[in-house]
C-alpha cells in the first residue's frame, strides 16, 4: 500500500482499514473470491445509533434510491424503534450510497476506494464508472436469497456472523447465458438455483473483522447467523463490466428473435456493434447506475408497453 493512501486513511480512520489480505491474492480481483481483513468495527459510525440517524435522513431524502427496507414494518414502527428492535424481529434495513448521505461516511468510502486501487493496482478512481458504500443491518438468521450482482464488490462484516456462498460465474454449467442475459434484460433475480449447485460453492463465514470479495456476477446466497448483523458493502464498476453489459442486453433482443448469439468475448466485431447501439440508445448523461446499464433496455422495451396500453384500452369493456 502506497504511503500516500496509508496517511490520508490514517487521517480519518487513524489506520489503515483494510488491515490483512494475502497480496498474491489481489491479483483475482473480479476473477474469483478472496477473503481479507478489515478494523470497520472500530468505527463509531457504524454503531446502531448512528446508523439509525442515517437512515432517517436516508428514508427522509430516498433520493436516487437511498434507501430500502422489508415493507411489513413501515408503518407500525418508527425507523429508530424498528432499528433499535432488529433482534426482536424478521426485519431488514439497507442504506444505498451512504457516501452521499454523510460527509463522514463518505471519507470512508474514499479511504476504502484508496486502499483497493493500491492493493489491486487498478487506478479505480480513474478508471470506474460508478462506486457507492452500502450498509445493510439484518435481523438474526435471515436469508438472502441466491442471486448475482452486475458490480464488482467488497462486502465487510462489522458485527454478528453471516455465511457468503458464492459460486463460479466463469462456469457456464452454474451461471448460463440465458441468466445473464436475463438479468441485463432488467430481471434483477434471474439467478435459478439448482440442487446439483449444492456443493459447489466457495463457503466463506464472516464474523465482525472479516471480509470477501465478490467477483461482478459472481452468483451468490447468504444467511445471517443467530445475531443482528450489520454489513458494508463497496462497490464500483468498470468501463469492461458495463459494455459486457450492453453485449449480454443485445444478445437478449437477439434470442427473443431466435437467434444464437455470440456470447460477449467470443468475437470482437460482434461486441464493438453491440457495445455501439446500446450507447446510442442509452440515456446520454445517466444519473445513476441504474440508469447507466439499463436506460437503453427500458427504451427498446417501451413500445411493447404502449402497445399493451393500446390494446388493453381499446378491448376494454364500457362499464
Ligand atoms: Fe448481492
Amino acid at each position: 500500500m502506497s504511503s500516500e493512501v496509508i496517511s490520508r486513511a490514517c487521517a480519518f480512520t487513524g489506520g489503515p482499514i483494510i488491515t490483512s489480505a494475502d497480496e498474491p491474492l489481489w491479483v483475482n480481483i473480479n476473477r474469483r473470491p478472496f477473503a481479507f481483513r478489515h478494523t470497520l468495527g472500530n468505527n463509531p459510525l457504524l454503531e446502531l445509533p448512528r446508523l439509525a440517524e442515517l437512515a432517517v435522513r436516508a428514508a427522509h431524502r430516498n433520493q436516487r434510491g437511498h434507501f430500502f427496507s422489508r415493507k411489513s414494518f413501515g408503518e407500525a414502527l418508527s425507523l429508530a424503534d424498528r432499528i433499535r428492535q432488529l433482534d426482536e424481529r424478521e426485519d431488514w434495513i439497507k442504506i444505498s450510497y451512504a457516501n452521499e448521505l454523510d460527509p463522514d461516511y463518505g471519507k470512508i468510502h474514499d479511504a476504502l476506494l484508496d486502499e483497493l486501487a493500491a492493493l489491486s493496482q487498478i487506478p479505480i478512481r480513474e478508471s470506474m464508472s460508478w462506486s457507492g458504500m452500502t450498509i445493510f443491518m439484518n435481523s438474526p438468521n435471515l436469508a438472502v436469497p441466491y442471486h448475482f450482482d452486475h458490480e464488482t464488490n467488497f462486502l465487510m462484516q462489522v458485527r454478528g456472523t453471516k455465511t457468503v456462498d458464492l459460486f463460479d460465474q466463469t462456469d457456464r454449467s452454474v451461471l448460463t447465458e440465458a441468466e445473464i442475459e436475463n438479468f441485463y434484460h432488467g430481471d434483477v433475480m434471474a439467478g435459478r438455483y439448482r440442487p446439483d449447485l449444492e456443493n459447489r460453492a466457495s463457503r466463506f463465514v464472516l464474523n465482525a473483522g472479516d471480509a470477501v470479495h465478490h467477483p461482478p456476477l459472481a452468483p451468490h446466497r447468504i444467511f445471517n447467523h443467530d445475531r443482528v448483523s450489520i454489513s458494508v458493502s463497496i462497490f464500483f464498476t468498470l468501463p469492461q463490466t458495463d459494455q459486457r453489459a450492453h453485449v449480454y442486453q443485445v444478445n437478449s433482443f437477439m434470442r427473443q428473435l431466435g437467434l444464437k448469439p455470440n456470447p460477449p468475448g467470443r468475437s470482437i466485431h460482434s461486441d464493438r456493434w453491440k457495445i455501439g447501439l446500446m450507447r446510442a440508445i442509452s440515456q446520454r448523461n445517466p444519473h445513476s447506475q441504474k440508469q447507466a446499464i439499463f436506460s437503453g433496455v427500458q427504451r427498446v422495451r417501451l413500445p411493447a408497453r404502449i402497445v399493451r396500453k393500446l390494446v388493453s384500452t381499446v378491448t376494454r369493456k364500457p362499464s
